[in-house]
């Protein structure tokens, strides 16, 4: 299994090309089987993910090429609607599938995800969004199974405000017949730039960028041809590598506005930022100062970077408070960070982290995706060596982080 070795301590400088968003890859490439034909995806992260998806797309029967970062699926001779338990455990987003099947096929079979790395983590809501849209949806051997389904309009208010659900429904909505209403909907860019890929196809989608969104059902899409945005939290992963590490550096090709929040709090937190229109320069002071973090949906503090977060105030001047609102079993870097000598009490979804003048490196092991990648930003701070075990979760959601780390200076090593 590859673990990365990192000797920290050095200042982070130079310049870092974003990629495009997973977020906002894997539910596009769930919205081409809406519309038979030759989509192209361009600026499409070339990551596990990814990669899990495409599978997924092939299994159902589309044709999947990567050149470099474009991405073309071919989904006229999609012939099957079973997501097979095989992939979707090892990635939820597959379940992205479920709406795009049942509305263009009027079947599908599509394994639950179960259980998470961060407690529950249900799919209810996409269930019952599809159930008031007319789809009779049994459960069958762990499996979602809808047959003769015909989608029709209906009027749908969320009582959490989901990611998830809401692609979900808009993939299914966009082809229903009549009208859908979806309340308290998600705004994450990667939602509203979803209905804005569609909209493009042929749909009719209003009110995106609201909280309350009106879908006229239409008879047929056209294919997709878009270019996914960057990557709002490997941005803001990077800004926060800056704030650990003294360093300088310049974030290329992000969209500043989709990650402002997490800026705002890193200039509380003592960073120097220069906002440019499609870059950001972050400068990490000397040491940062505490700060207190609420994760909540869009436009609030991201909970994808809540553990990252954690990392820089391990380091900083005085106490700080993060509180997870969106995820309360999202914490499994505690103990990981303690390992390296952070001083954080955990009280159910709140991490009390009394800040150290410094961190030091020790074996640690990653549990999640962001989990790791706050390991990272504190083992690139931290005196001395870091070996981080089951690097593999990075892999799922970081484009040859390793590399874009060195040309920043950092001394990180794969190993096997
Ligand atoms: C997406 C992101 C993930 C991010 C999360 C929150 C993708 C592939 N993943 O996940 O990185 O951390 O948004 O920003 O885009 N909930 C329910 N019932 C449901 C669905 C969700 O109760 O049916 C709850 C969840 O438990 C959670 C909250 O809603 O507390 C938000 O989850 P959601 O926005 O759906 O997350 P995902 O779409 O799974």
């Amino acid at each position: 299994m590859d673990k990365l070795r990192i000797t920290g301590g050095r200042p982070l400088e130079g310049a870092v090309r974003i990629s495009g968003a997973k977020n906002a890859a894997l539910p596009v490439m769930a919205a081409t089987l809406l519309a038979p034909g030759v989509h192209r995806l361009r600026n499409v992260p070339r990551l596990r993910d990814t990669q899990t998806f495409a599978r997924v797309l092939e299994l159902l029967g589309a044709r999947v090429s990567f050149e470099g970062n474009l991405l073309t699926i071919d989904t006229l001779g999609v012939n099957s609607v079973e997501a097979p338990y095989e992939l979707v455990k090892t990635m939820r987003a597959s379940i992205y599938v479920l709406g795009p099947l049942l509305a263009r096929f009027g079947r599908a079979k599509v394994s639950l995800p179960g259980g998470c790395a961060w407690g529950p983590r249900p799919v209810n809501l996409h269930l019952s969004g599809l159930q008031a849209m007319g789809a009779a949806l049994d459960i069958e051997h762990g499996y979602i199974v809808g047959r003769d389904v015909k989608l029709r309009g209906a009027h749908i208010g969320f009582d959490v405000v989901s990611v998830g659900a809401t692609a979900q429904l808009m993939m299914a909505a966009v082809l229903a017949q009549g009208t859908t209403v979806l309340e308290n909907v998600a705004l994450e860019p990667d939602v509203t730039v979803l209905g804005e890929v569609l909209v493009a196809c042929g749909a009719r989608i209003d009110g995106l960028g609201t909280r309350r969104l009106t879908i006229q059902g239409v008879g047929t899409l056209r294919p997709i041809d878009t270019t996914i945005i960057p990557d709002r939290i490997e941005a803001a992963t990077f800004a926060a590598a800056a704030a650990t590490t003294r360093g300088t550096i310049r974030l290329e090709g992000v969209v500043p506005d989709h990650f402002e929040v997490v800026l705002r709090k890193l200039e509380e937190a003592g960073c120097t930022l220069q906002r440019g229109t499609d870059s950001v320069t972050v400068s990490g002071p000397q040491r940062p100062r505490a700060v207190n973090v609420v994760t909540q949906p869009f436009p609030g503090f991201p909970t994808d970077m809540q553990a990252q977060t954690i990392a820089v105030c391990a380091l900083a001047d005085g106490t700080s408070v993060i509180e997870d609102t969106i995820y309360f079993d999202r914490f499994t870097h505690v103990p990981e960070l303690a390992r390296m000598g952070a001083r954080i009490e955990l009280k159910a979804n709140v991490a009390v982290v009394k800040g150290v003048d410094r961190l030091y490196g020790a074996q640690v092991m990653a549990t999640d995706l962001r989990a790791s990648a706050s390991l990272v930003i504190a083992a690139l701070a931290a005196e001395g060596e870091t070996l981080i075990d089951r690097i593999y979760h990075l892999d799922r959601g970081y484009e040859t982080l390793e590399k874009k780390f060195s040309a920043l200076g950092a001394r990180i090593q794969r190993v096997s």
